[in-house]
C-alpha cells in the first residue's frame, strides 16, 4: 500500500513544556539553547552506535527485504491453513505484537465472523497464570492452531514453560505432525530454543543479534504476528524509515525525538520522576504498555556508563484518554509536580459517530446532540491538556494525523529514538537489563536449573521472612 508521507507526518507539540505556557516548571528558550550542546553530543553518540552492539534495531527499517518476503509467505500459509494464531512470549517478545494488533486490527477482531477478519483469531500468552493457560484451551482448537514461540534468549522460564505445555498437547493430539504447528522466533546461534527448533524441524525466524527484546517490534518478533493478522508490515517499516529520516538532525529543534529526550532529561533533573503516556485512542491503549517497558527497562539503571553508582530512571505510567480522566487525572492536576505527561492525539479517527438528537427537554444533555463522538474526544483531550497546563503540569502532545501502519511505524521509531537519546543524555547503558536478569536467574535457581547452585545458596542465605510481620 502507498502512503502519503507528508500527510502522515507525526508532529510533536512541545508548547506546554515551556514556561510561557506552564509557568515556573517549564523551560525557557534560553535553557534549551544552553542544553543544545548536550543534546548534540547525545545525538552523535547514538548516531555513532547505529547498527553496532545492541543498536541493531536502528537498521531494521532498512535491512530486512528478504526476511519480509519470507514472513509474508509464511503469514499467507498460516492464514490459509489455521484458524488460530497464538504467540508464546513475554516482555519485549509479546508487548509489541499486542500493541500492533490493537493499533491496526478491528477492536473486536476475534469476535468478528471469519469472513470479516483478515487472518486467524489471535492470542498472545504473556504470562504463566495457570488459569489463563487453561482458559486458552477453552477457546482454541490446537489442531487448527499455529503457535509462535518467541524468545530471544531461548531460555526464559515463562516462554519455555508455555512451549513445553503446548508441545505436549500437540504431540498427544498430532504425533509427528506437531512440529508443523510451531514457528520459533529466536537468536540464530544462542540459547536453547534454536537447538530445539533445529532438532524438531520448526520453521524458524531469527532475532538479529543487536536487537534487544524491547526494541524488537520491527523484526520478525513483531512482523510475523502482524503479517498473520493482515497488518501491512511494509507500511510499518516505511513509517519507521520516514521517522528515522525526520530525526536525522543534531539540532533538537529539527529532531522531535531528540527534543523530547532533551526535555525529559531536563525534567528528570528537576525531579519529574514519572512519565505518563496517555493516548486518546483505544487503538493505542497497548502502545502505552509497550512504551512503559521500553522506557522503564531502558532507563532504570543503577550504574552510569563510567561505572559509578546511581539510581536513575523515570517511572512510566500508562493511562487512556478519556477513560482515565475519570480516574488518574485528578492526581495529575492537583497532585505532586513530579510528572511529565505525554498525550497522543489522533487527528482523524477511522470511524465517525454522530450523536443523535434527543432529550430536547434536558438542555444539559441536549447540548451534545448534533456533535460527533470525534468532536467530543478531541474536546476532552484539549480540555484536559488545558486543565493540566493551567495547573502548571508539564505536558506535550504527539499528534498522529491518523492511526495506520505507516504512523504506527513512525511512532515506534520515535519512541525508540527518544529512548536512545534520553539514555545517552543520562549517561547510562540503555540497552542492558541486569535487573530483569537477576529475577530470571533467581527463578532458575528456585526451580532447580542446572548451573544455578550458587544462586540457590545465595537465595537460601537471604534474610528469611518472619511470621510476626505477616498479619
Ligand atoms: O527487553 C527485554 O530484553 C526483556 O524484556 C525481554 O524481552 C524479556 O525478558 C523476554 O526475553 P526473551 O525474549 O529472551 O524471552
Amino acid at each position: 500500500m502507498r502512503y502519503n508521507k507528508k500527510e502522515l507526518r507525526l508532529r510533536v507539540d512541545f508548547n506546554n513544556m515551556m514556561s510561557k505556557s506552564v509557568g515556573q516548571d517549564g523551560f525557557t528558550d534560553k535553557q534549551l539553547l544552553a542544553a543544545s550542546a548536550e543534546a548534540e553530543s547525545a545525538f552523535e553518540s547514538v548516531k555513532a552506535g547505529r547498527g553496532k552492539g545492541m543498536m541493531g534495531w536502528t537498521e531494521l527499517p532498512y535491512n530486512q527485504d528478504e526476511i519480509v518476503e519470507d514472513i509474508l509467505a509464511t503469514a499467507k500459509y498460516v492464514r490459509k491453513n489455521f484458524e488460530y494464531f497464538v504467540v508464546l512470549g513475554i516482555g519485549g517478545s509479546a508487548l509489541g505484537p499486542i500493541a500492533a494488533f490493537q493499533a491496526i486490527c478491528h477492536l473486536h477482531y476475534n469476535e468478528l465472523p471469519k469472513r470479516k477478519r483478515k487472518g486467524p483469531k489471535f492470542y498472545v500468552e504473556d504470562n504463566v497464570d495457570p488459569e489463563r493457560m487453561e482458559a486458552l484451551f477453552d477457546v482454541i482448537d490446537v489442531e487448527k492452531t499455529m503457535f509462535n514461540v518467541v524468545t530471544k534468549s531461548g531460555s526464559t522460564s515463562e516462554t519455555m514453560t508455555q512451549y513445553l505445555i503446548i508441545r505436549d498437547v500437540l504431540e498427544k493430539k498430532l504425533g509427528d505432525k506437531a512440529s508443523e504447528h510451531i514457528i520459533a522466533t529466536t537468536s540464530r546461534d544462542s540459547g536453547n530454543l534454536i537447538k530445539i527448533a533445529q532438532k524438531e524441524g520448526y520453521k524458524t525466524f531469527y532475532i538479529p543479534d543487536g536487537v534487544g527484546g524491547r526494541f524488537s517490534e520491527l523484526c520478525p518478533v513483531g512482523l510475523l504476528p502482524a503479517a498473520v493478522v493482515g497488518i501491512d508490515i511494509k507500511g510499518m517499516l516505511a513509517g519507521a524509515r520516514y521517522m528515522d529520516e525526520l530525526c536525522s538532525s543534531s539540532n533538537p529543534r529539527k529532531n522531535s525525538a531528540l527534543m523530547a529526550a532533551l526535555m525529559q532529561h531536563l525534567a528528570m533533573k528537576k525531579g519529574k520522576n514519572v512519565s505518563v503516556m496517555m493516548p486518546y485512542a483505544d487503538g493505542l491503549k497497548y502502545m502505552a504498555d509497550w512504551y512503559c517497558q521500553l522506557w522503564g527497562e531502558s532507563l532504570g539503571k543503577n550504574k552510569n556508563l563510567d561505572g559509578s553508582a546511581c539510581n536513575k530512571g523515570q517511572t512510566p505510567v500508562k493511562a487512556l484518554g478519556v477513560t482515565d480522566q475519570h480516574s488518574q487525572v485528578q492526581l495529575y492536576a492537583e497532585g505532586p509536580f513530579d510528572k511529565v505527561i505525554t498525550f497522543i492525539a489522533v487527528d482523524r479517527y477511522r470511524a465517525q459517530v454522530a450523536i443523535p438528537d434527543g432529550c430536547e427537554e434536558f438542555p444539559n444533555v441536549n447540548f451534545l446532540c448534533g456533535h460527533t463522538m470525534n468532536e467530543l474526544i478531541q474536546a476532552e483531550r484539549r480540555a484536559t491538556e488545558y486543565a493540566l497546563t493551567k495547573a502548571g503540569k508539564l505536558n506535550h502532545t504527539i499528534v498522529l494525523p491518523e492511526l495506520n501502519e505507516f504512523t504506527l511505524g513512525e511512532l515506534i521509531m520515535f519512541f525508540e529514538l527518544e529512548t536512545a537519546y534520553t539514555g545517552a543524555l543520562m549517561q547510562i547503558d540503555t540497552f542492558n537489563q541486569p535487573g530483569v536478569e537477576e529475577g530470571k536467574n533467581a527463578t532458575y535457581a528456585l526451580l532447580g536449573r542446572p548451573g544455578y547452585d550458587e544462586k540457590r545458596e545465595e537465595l537460601a542465605s537471604a534474610p528469611q521472612k518472619l511470621n510476626r510481620y505477616i498479619i
